[in-house]
């Protein structure tokens, strides 16, 4: 490996998430979010980027742009629409996609759970119920025949930020005690114990059947890494913060096949809390610090927590509607990553978010994380200059 290139194995792609580019998941519990009158999401999902029925387009975008992977998710929600009833349509759905992925020589990368659930898990509890892990094997139970030939498999997406936004949540609205943090100003409050424990319990359990049913592939899940950082008198704040956002979560992988890294920005702890040091006017779309490095930072603190266990960057990348931009920040970033490889680090690929425009969770369409844009009305496809330069280095493994 040189300064400028890659092993020649390394994965180099795009990622996506079912709720955000397939449309119309109705039957989905963010859907109904999205519904729900002063729902905190700013517009809904509707159709998306119609990718559900697309996904032969985007395939073969990805292919034609020299990805060697895609990373999606596969919708719970359609999946099981009702408790135990399976649709054999939409598996046999998610078959051809992952089938599509091989037919065109893309290794696939597949989510079984990216944020949604069906509305029906929720009524049971969610990820607080007492048999979440039990309900969340089953599903995946009844697609392991479809994995076959998935070679990395991510279990869950980010169960860090979604056990604590929803205890930030919870206390924020009165359903949990409200209690001080003892992280002044702290994005994210601490996680909903209950919550945690089910997505760690359905993590484990999703794990031990897909070693049993698909010995070949690599299982893990995937950590949003917020890249922690101490301003001078912040160290406490930091530590603790990292502690409860990040490490606890990242420790549960040391027995997984492969820890997914997911970073986009950064924390900076002040002694009164987060600092930004930053010209508000070079932020993202997202108000995010423009930080490419962070990529490198989170490669580096996660093999500090997690030991030798393989790392699998699965998501990264930059809201901005300057194209330019976003190749100077993945640019930087692939740079960022050389460097810890060259130390050592087990890094097997990069996949950056995202491939296509699409629907931002809380933020709606506006932030244009996409390396093609979606037209609104037709969902024609335009591919961005960073997209194609994304595929020359994946081509030359490098630059
Ligand atoms: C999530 C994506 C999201 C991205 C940008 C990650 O937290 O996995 O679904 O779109 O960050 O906010």
């Amino acid at each position: 490996m040189t300064d400028t290139s890659f092993p020649d194995d390394f994965l180099i792609g795009a990622a996506t998430a079912a709720h955000q580019i397939e449309g119309n998941n109705v039957n989905s519990t963010w859907w109904a979010l999205e519904q729900r009158a002063g729902s905190f999401v700013s517009e809904p999902s509707g159709d998306a980027a119609d990718s559900l029925h697309r996904w032969p387009d985007d395939l073969h975008l990805v292919a034609s742009l020299g990805y060697h992977a895609y990373r999606f998710s596969i919708e719970w929600a359609r999946i099981e629409p009702a408790p135990g009833q399976f649709s054999r349509a939409m598996i046999l759905h998610y078959q051809r996609q992952i089938d599509g992925c091989i037919e065109r020589g893309i290794v696939p990368v597949v989510t079984l759970h990216h944020f949604t659930e069906p509305l029906w898990f929720a009524k049971t509890g969610g990820w607080a119920g007492d048999t979440a892990a039990e309900l969340f094997a089953r599903y995946v139970g009844a697609v392991a025949h479809i994995l076959e030939p998935v070679p990395w498999i991510a279990t869950i997406n980010e169960p860090n930020m979604v056990a604590c936004a929803i205890g930030t949540l919870r206390r924020a609205t009165g359903r949990a005690p409200a209690e001080p943090d003892d992280v002044p100003g702290a994005p994210l409050g601490p996680p909903d114990e209950a919550v945690a424990h089910g997505l760690t319990a359905g993590h484990h359990a999703a794990r031990e059947l897909l070693h049993e049913r698909v010995p070949s592939a690599k299982v893990g899940w995937t950590i949003a890494n917020q890249v922690v950082q101490a301003a001078p008198g912040g160290e406490q704040h930091a530590d603790r913060y990292r502690e409860r956002i990040e490490d606890r979560f990242l420790r549960e992988s040391v027995r997984d096949d492969f820890v997914g890294v997911q970073a986009y920005s950064r924390n900076v702890f002040g002694p009164d809390g987060p600092v930004h040091d930053d010209a508000p006017d070079t932020r993202t779309l997202m108000g995010w610090e423009y930080f490419p490095d962070t990529v490198e930072h989170a490669v580096r603190h996660t093999r500090e927590v997690v030991g030798n266990v393989p790392i699998l960057v699965t998501e990264n990348g930059i809201a901005t509607s300057d194209d330019t931009r976003r190749i100077a920040y993945t640019r930087s970033a692939l740079e960022g990553l050389q460097r810890a490889m060259a130390d050592g680090i087990d890094v097997r690929g990069y996949l950056h978010w995202t491939l296509l425009d699409n629907f931002e969770w809380v933020s709606g369409f506006h932030p244009t994380f996409g390396l093609i844009a979606v037209d609104r009305t037709d969902f024609t496809r335009t591919v961005k200059p960073s997209a194609r330069w994304l595929g020359e280095v994946a081509r030359a493994n490098g630059w």
